[in-house]
């Protein structure tokens, strides 16, 4: 038997997908790329944005034409549009949201009615099995599940229930496991990261026991909240040799009185704090951020208030999104006042001041001889891909560079945002 797996939205659901994966495989099922061949077809959504789940919908609705002519297909429906929605999702045979994940081997079973033991899978107690990283050369570890945030928008800690942070023994068993494979980049997961806290051990610790275990992989970590920064995570991240100089730290709004609305427990004078203590303890840090146009009355004023930060903080990469109200969110009892029309324009013309900035931003590799790690090949030429610790992409003119390969690249020249290097520099 085969099954196939969509994945829409974040990092987190990208690992929950290889984690089912592997527990499909354990009960001796194969992967097949194509969902014609499948007999179980999987789709993990997310609800973060209405979009989302109308792709994943679209999506759902579209197989049903393979479901009608092959009766045994199963479709089964997983992610967070699965928890908020359930079997109001229609054309689907199963549904099972973030929230039940633990019972995910049994319900598994239930559907491949195979009879195959998987013991004891209780997530965040024990992570059997740890998803297969299936030779790639970068892989996610979620660190905590869960947030108890609730930011007035927002639909995560409704669709994936309370912060639970795992148990650093548990951590470094799926790192060492990762790195055994061959695994030489993990990017620690966690709907707020750096909010970890498991007994006495803080998420700053946390990145010292790893760094002591990382033995040459880069570690990177996903998603920070300026709520929870501090200067000893700013110490970790500069006295750890495998963490990465980078860090996404969303801003969300340029207003004061937008963040309060948004509950986000930060002021934009906060905000820029840490933006200051970063780039003052951490060379060349790379920062990364998410913003939001057209929250409930947010004001043209408002808005140019959040242009003013992007330029003045100069963000190396952003995602820009348009406010979606979320049904059950505290949010969604304001009026969503902000004109459709008047969301897009603010997006593009957030977009655009971004982008500029971005280019530029990496247009400061040039001339630069930089460590890059091999991970892929390029679909265009073929040429080896990887990117700098801060994040950025790099092609890589030598053919010879294997994947998992670091090598030290001069950059000469950049392609849209990607840069382009040779390992040598050129003698003229
Ligand atoms: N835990 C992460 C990611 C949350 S979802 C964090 O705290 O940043 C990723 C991004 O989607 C958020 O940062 C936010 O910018 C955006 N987002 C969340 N809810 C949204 C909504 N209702 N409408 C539009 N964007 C939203
Ligand atoms: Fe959502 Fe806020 Fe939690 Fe991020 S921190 S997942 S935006 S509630
Ligand atoms: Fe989407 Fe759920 Fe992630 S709502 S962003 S898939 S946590």
């Amino acid at each position: 038997m085969k099954f196939h797996i969509i994945t829409y939205g974040c990092q987190m659901n990208v690992y929950d997908s290889r984690m089912v994966a592997s527990l499909f495989e354990m009960d001796g099922l194969e992967e097949t790329d194509n969902p014609e061949d499948a007999d179980i077809i999987i789709v993990n959504t997310c609800s973060v944005r209405e979009h989302a789940e109308r792709r994943a919908l679209g999506r759902i609705s579209s197989l049903q034409k393979l479901r009608r002519e092959k009766p045994e297909l199963v479709l089964v429906v997983i992610g967070c549009m699965a928890e908020r929605l359930g079997d109001k999702i229609p054309g689907a045979d199963f549904f099972i949201g973030p929230r039940k994940y633990d019972r995910l081997p049994e319900i598994i079973k239930k559907i491949v009615k195979g009879k195959c033991q998987i013991s004891n899978f209780q997530f965040p107690k024990e992570c059997i099995p740890y998803p297969n990283p299936d030779g790639g050369v970068t892989a996610f570890l979620p660190v905590m599940r869960g947030c108890n945030n609730f930011c007035s928008y927002c639909i995560v800690p409704y669709v994936r229930g309370n912060a639970v942070s795992r148990n650093p023994d548990d951590i470094l068993g799926e790192l060492r496991y990762l790195r055994e494979r061959g695994v030489k980049e993990i990017t620690l997961l966690g709907q707020s990261v750096n909010e970890y806290n498991f007994g006495e051990i803080s998420f700053p610790e946390l990145l010292r026991i790893i760094d002591r275990e990382a033995l040459g992989i880069r570690i990177r970590f996903l998603t920070s909240h300026p709520a929870y920064m501090s200067d000893d995570l700013i110490d970790a991240i500069a006295e750890c040799d495998s963490v990465c100089e980078n860090i996404h730290l969303p801003i969300q709004s340029g207003s004061d009185r937008i963040l309060k609305l948004m509950e986000r427990r930060y002021t934009v004078d906060g905000y820029r704090h840490w933006i200051q203590r970063l780039r003052k303890r951490i060379k060349g840090i790379a920062l990364t951020t998410d913003i939001m146009v057209g929250f409930p009355t947010e004001t043209e004023e408002n808005f140019e208030e959040t242009l003013k930060i992007v330029r003045e903080v100069r963000f190396d990469f952003a995602y820009m999104f348009m406010y979606s109200e979320r049904k059950g969110t505290k949010a969604a009892l304001f009026p969503d006042d902000v004109l459709l029309g008047v969301k897009k324009e603010r997006l593009e013309r957030l977009i655009e001041l971004q982008n500029g900035i971005t280019r530029e931003k990496n247009e400061e590799l040039l001339g630069r001889e930089i460590e890059i790690l091999i991970e892929r090949k390029s679909r265009r030429d073929n040429l080896p891909i990887g990117k700098t610790r801060t994040g950025k992409e790099v092609i890589v003119k030598m053919q010879n560079a294997k994947t998992g390969e670091y090598v030290n690249v001069y950059v000469e020249s950049i392609s849209g945002w990607t840069g382009i290097g040779r390992t040598h520099k050129r003698e003229k």
